[in-house]
């Protein structure tokens, strides 16, 4: 069993101030994988000391120097990429292949796409005789979740054992009422960066207000999938729900409601159907395993309330449903499941379900799809198919989203990822996600006016 019940704190491994402990466990097995230690305000106090400390000389740095560290940090990285994923697959349910290809491997993506960034950003602005100077906002908070635990660690932050003076990372763990409230609440924290629930999302920003700090948001998403009805449909419902089911479905970006033309209902569903059948869900070391678990009980819970709201709703079940796949009977397992003749007022087709569940939804005409598209709360990514470009960047801005995939395009780390509406606010990612990180000063008088 992997224990590890020390916190990083001011360059060295530290006893939380009070023992409490957490196990964690392996979700395929529902066996304790791991345990560690869940923090306390105290914790943080401590944690945010050693940042404030090492800000006065960190924040001097050239930004020459932050990409030999960001270097280093990438080579050590690269050293325990295949420890990362093995803790990533056994902590949260990632089959092998996914953990490693995917999952551990957003690390290296994201420290190189930031040294590049690093490399072509600006820190000066000259404005007449005014210069706008660019510096870091302070000590921040970082709050990752566990969907995409190495993704999201590595866009907020990426150092480790490659020389990062001491305070500049600090790592406590725990849950949102032990350590969260008490890093965004913190007098001594300048920003908290948030991944996780609009719930969550919305108490950070409130427990934050009173200390001024800026808070950036990656929240949830109900994103829509538009098909237009044309040659490229039926091979966008396949990549689709095959998108779907990625993860487990436990992606903020996911496809979750498909929005086609009602003429072909029938066909998305029967297509989108086999697409569930076929995927192979298995043990993590599985060969060709495509999909894991969920990540815990209360998740499975979660999950299957949602899909019986579905069939109780009045939605077509074309394929899984509740309980566990054939053939396991351990493990947090869901089925891939379809619904057909959703309609965007369902319980499926409003809240984030975190789970392999796709919500076929029929429109008229391409107003009324983008009509769909745009009835949620959330706003983080959103889908296009369609083989004449023009009519796919039309409809790509009319969604009130962060992010549009136009034919399957994939995710790019050099841009911003982010959501409008309440999947956010702020963007990471490639040098936007620089700029979040920063302040801005005017210095007027730089440059001498001559008399
Ligand atoms: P959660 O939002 O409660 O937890 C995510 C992270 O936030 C964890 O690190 C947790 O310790 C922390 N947290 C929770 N409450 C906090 C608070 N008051 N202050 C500061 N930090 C706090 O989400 P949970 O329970 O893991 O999953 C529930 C649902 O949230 C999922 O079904 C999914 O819909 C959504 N979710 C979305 C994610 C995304 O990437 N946007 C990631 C994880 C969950
Ligand atoms: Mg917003």
């Amino acid at each position: 069993m992997l224990e590890k019940l020390q916190f990083y704190i001011d360059g060295q491994w530290v006893d939380p101030v009070e023992p409490r402990t957490l196990d964690v466990i392996n979700p395929a097995t529902e066996a304790v994988y791991g345990r560690i230690s869940l923090g306390s305000a105290a914790d943080v106090d401590k944690a945010a000391a050693a940042a404030r400390r090492a800000f006065a000389s960190f924040a001097q740095t050239t930004p020459a120097e932050r990409i030999d560290l960001l270097q280093s940090i990438l080579a050590e990285f690269k050293k325990r990429q295949d420890d990362v994923a093995e803790a990533i697959m056994n902590e949260m349910g990632a089959p092998w292949g996914l953990a490693r290809g995917a999952q551990a491997m957003s690390g290296v993506q994201h420290i190189k796409a930031a040294i590049k960034a690093l490399e072509g950003f600006s820190f000066e602005e000259r404005l007449g005789t005014t210069t706008v100077v660019r510096e870091p906002i302070g000590v921040c908070g970082l709050i990752t979740p566990w969907n995409w635990p190495m993704n999201q660690v590595a866009v907020k932050v990426a150092p480790d054992a490659a020389g990062v003076p001491a305070g500049v990372f600090n790592l406590v763990n725990g849950d949102g009422p032990g350590v969260g409230t008490a890093m965004s609440g913190h007098p001594d924290i300048d920003m908290v960066s948030f991944t996780g629930s609009t719930r969550a999302g919305v108490l950070i920003a409130q427990n934050a207000a009173p200390t001024v700090k800026r808070v950036a948001q990656e929240l949830g998403g109900k994103s829509a999938n538009i098909l237009v009805d044309d040659e490229t449909f039926a091979k966008a419902v396949a990549a689709g729900a095959r998108e779907m089911f990625d993860n487990t479905g436990q992606s903020c970006n996911a496809p979750s409601r498909m929005i086609v033309p009602r003429s072909r209902m029938k066909e998305a569903a029967t297509i989108a159907a086999k697409v569930a059948e076929e995927t192979k869900v298995g043990k993590l070391r599985d060969e060709g395993a495509e999909m894991g678990p969920l990540v815990s009980e209360a998740q499975w819970d979660k999950v299957q309330r949602l899909i019986q709201s579905g069939i109780d709703e009045g939605a077509t079940l074309v394929a899984g449903g509740t309980g566990r796949p054939e053939g396991l009977d351990k493990g947090y397992f869901a089925q891939p499941t379809v619904f057909a003749d959703v309609s965007n007022g369902m319980t499926i087709a409003r809240e984030e379900i975190f789970g392999p569940v796709l919500s076929i939804i029929p429109y008229d005409d391409l107003d009324d799809a983008i009509t769909i598209a745009n009835d949620t709360p959330y706003g983080l990514s959103g889908f296009v198919s369609c083989a004449d470009l023009d009519t796919a960047r039309e409809i790509a801005s009319r969604l009130r989203t962060g992010m549009v995939h136009i034919n399957g395009a994939h995710l790019d780390s050099a841009a911003p990822f982010g959501g409008y509406k309440q999947s956010g606010n702020g963007r990471e990612w490639g040098h936007h996600g620089i700029e979040e990180f920063l302040e801005m000063k005017s210095v007027y008088g730089y440059e001498q006016r001559k008399h």
